[in-house]
């Protein structure tokens, strides 16, 4: 028998509201799926105070002794990542920018290549597409692979909206399950490419104080790990990278 694939939710709500429902319904939408739901006001996650160590030393010297690991863990182990927030003031809720910020190291060092992920909101009608917006920019610098962003408004709370909803969370979810399914080999875009060669560059500058990036990149030649990158993408990348590197050191 084929292993389950299991999915990973990462609710930023305070409450077992709306977005927390709406994740019920794709958990209960497919048995053969292994959906499980972290409810972040559950968990314990404490507030970044800025000390910068896990970007610069590493993130197992992070002093805040909490969840954190637990969850990133949940994240590798899993096939697929649900990044769901309710629309809280046009953006994502504070829990959720906490895991954020508690996370960001990450981009610095990404770690999720290969893995597909989703963006889910809740609303009522403004500022939807800003919150799903931040989760995907933030966490495909994580490396994650965003198949679609799910925004869904809930003011009327009516028998059609609900049906509505729960229809089209049914279907895009099922375009990430279709997408890991298909297990397609993984091609570094020319985005990821900049990236690379941005963050190795500046890795370079920031040897003694930044010693965790530097080590990370300092073997790394064109990306992440070994991977066949076609001879005029590669060139690009690196092009686009010195210049972007060139205005930050103008700045200085
Ligand atoms: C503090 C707060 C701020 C909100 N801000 C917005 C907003 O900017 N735009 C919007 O469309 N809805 C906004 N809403 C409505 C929520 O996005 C909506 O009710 C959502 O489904 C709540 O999800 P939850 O039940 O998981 O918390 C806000 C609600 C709260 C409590």
């Amino acid at each position: 028998m084929d292993k389950k694939l299991k999915i990973i939710a990462i609710c930023g709500s305070p409450r077992r509201g709306n977005t927390y429902n709406i994740l019920e319904i794709l958990k209960q939408s497919d048995s053969e799926i292994d959906l499980k739901i972290l409810m972040l006001s559950e968990l314990n996650l404490m507030d970044c105070f800025g000390c910068y160590s896990c970007i610069n030393t590493g993130e197992e010297n992070c002093p805040l002794k909490d969840d954190r690991d637990m969850i990133i863990e949940e994240m590798k182990a899993a096939d697929g990542t649900i990044f769901a927030s309710p629309t809280y003031a046009r953006t994502v809720s504070a829990l959720m920018k906490k895991f954020v910020e508690r996370t960001s190291y990450i981009s610095h060092r990404p770690i999720f290549f290969g893995k597909h992920a989703m963006a889910l909101t809740t609303c009522a009608g403004f500022g939807g597409d800003l919150t799903c917006k931040y989760l995907n920019e933030n966490f495909t610098q994580s490396g994650f692979n965003f198949v679609t962003s799910l925004e869904l408004m809930v003011s009327t709370k009516s028998e059609t909206e609900t049906d509505y909803n729960h229809k089209k969370a049914i279907n895009e979810y099922s375009k990430l399950i279709t997408v890991i399914k298909a297990q397609e080999e993984f091609k570094p875009s020319l985005g990821q490419l900049v990236y690379f060669n941005i963050f190795k560059s500046i890795s370079e500058l920031n040897k003694v104080k930044g010693w965790a990036d530097y080590e990370f990149y300092k073997d790394k030649k064109d990306f992440y790990f070994d991977i066949n990158i076609p001879f005029m993408k590669n060139k690009i990348a690196k092009w686009i990278a010195g210049r972007e590197i060139k205005k930050m050191k103008a700045n200085k």
